[in-house]
């Protein structure tokens, strides 16, 4: 069962067959399960979404896979950074029950013809402009994995504001008997949210990049202070494009639909950049008007 390759306490599941006899023994004693679906390049963003399952569930399962179909031919797939045996060392230190570790073959073998693709939450306009593959890739391999695995609950980070949309589109879609839930940015000291891409920054890009965060909590502070979003927005474009970024996006929405943000539901700010070759992703809730005009959490 385990994979030979690696070695580590956590049984190692590299098939199918062999994750799906672990999680039925678990079944059979009446556990519940819990699924983290991870590209691996693990950090403690990963592992406070793991903490948070094993809270809810006997057991948990953490996946790695870069799943080659969410990366355009022009995207970082090849250079991805993939490092087994460190991650299995960092999920020893929080403790997990399995690691599913399919490679491209087990995911998609010779013949595989079907792919996901959707609307809604997937194409409202933010990810999706840029990364046009992206969410038929995402659906098909967590449509996959959470039939593989079959777990009670699957928790994905809100650092990807859109895909945990568009996984919880999919779970509804499917009827597929699993609780999707988000699990909240885990952030470096000086506010960068945690991403396996932010390697790839240089020292200085590294100095700019918590800037993002930054100016949305401006954006944020304007709005509690009633000053008008658009402008808002422009102001933190401009100010992001003068030290550096490329915006692909940075935009008020509804934290539910996505759909433009009105007021009177939860507002989430979404931001996407370039610093350089990387692209930064981040988002931040900015609550709701309530009827006396004021910004309420
Ligand atoms: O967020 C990720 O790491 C990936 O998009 C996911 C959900 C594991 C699917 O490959």
């Amino acid at each position: 069962m385990s994979d030979p390759a690696f070695s580590h306490a956590i049984p190692c599941c590299p098939t199918v067959a062999a994750i799906r006899a672990l999680v039925g023994q678990w079944r059979q004693e009446g556990q519940t399960i819990a699924l983290v679906p991870t590209m691996g390049a693990l950090h403690e963003g990963h592992l406070s979404l793991v903490r948070q399952a094993k809270q809810q569930a006997k057991r948990v399962v953490v996946s790695i896979f870069v799943n080659p179909t969410q990366f355009a031919p022009n995207e970082d797939f090849s250079s991805y950074p993939r490092q087994l045996q460190r991650d299995l060392d960092l999920l020893a230190t929080v403790g997990i029950d399995a690691v599913f570790t399919p490679d491209a073959g087990v995911m998609y073998p010779a013949g595989f013809s079907t792919t996901i693709s959707m609307v809604g939450p997937a194409t409202v306009g933010l990810e999706d402009a840029s990364r046009p593959v992206f969410f038929n890739g995402v659906a098909t391999v967590v449509a996959k994995l959470l039939i593989q695995v079959a777990p009670d609950l699957a928790i994905f980070g809100e650092k990807d504001f859109q895909q945990l949309a568009v996984i919880k589109q999919l779970v509804l879609d499917l009827d597929l008997p699993v609780t999707v839930q988000g699990g909240p940015t885990m952030r470096e000291a000086d506010g960068l949210a945690m991403s396996s891409r932010n390697v790839y920054l240089s020292t200085a890009e590294r100095a700019l990049a918590p800037r993002l965060y930054r100016s949305m909590n401006g954006v944020k502070d304007g709005i509690a202070a009633g000053q008008s979003v658009p402008s808002l927005i422009r102001a933190a474009k401009t100010e992001l494009e003068q030290v550096g970024f490329t915006i692909d996006y940075l935009v008020l929405r509804d934290a539910s639909t996505l759909a433009e943000w009105h007021g009177r539901s939860q507002g989430r700010l979404l931001v996407a950049a370039w610093l350089g070759k990387t692209r930064l992703i981040d988002n931040i809730g900015i609550g709701y008007v309530d009827l006396d005009g004021h910004i309420k959490e």
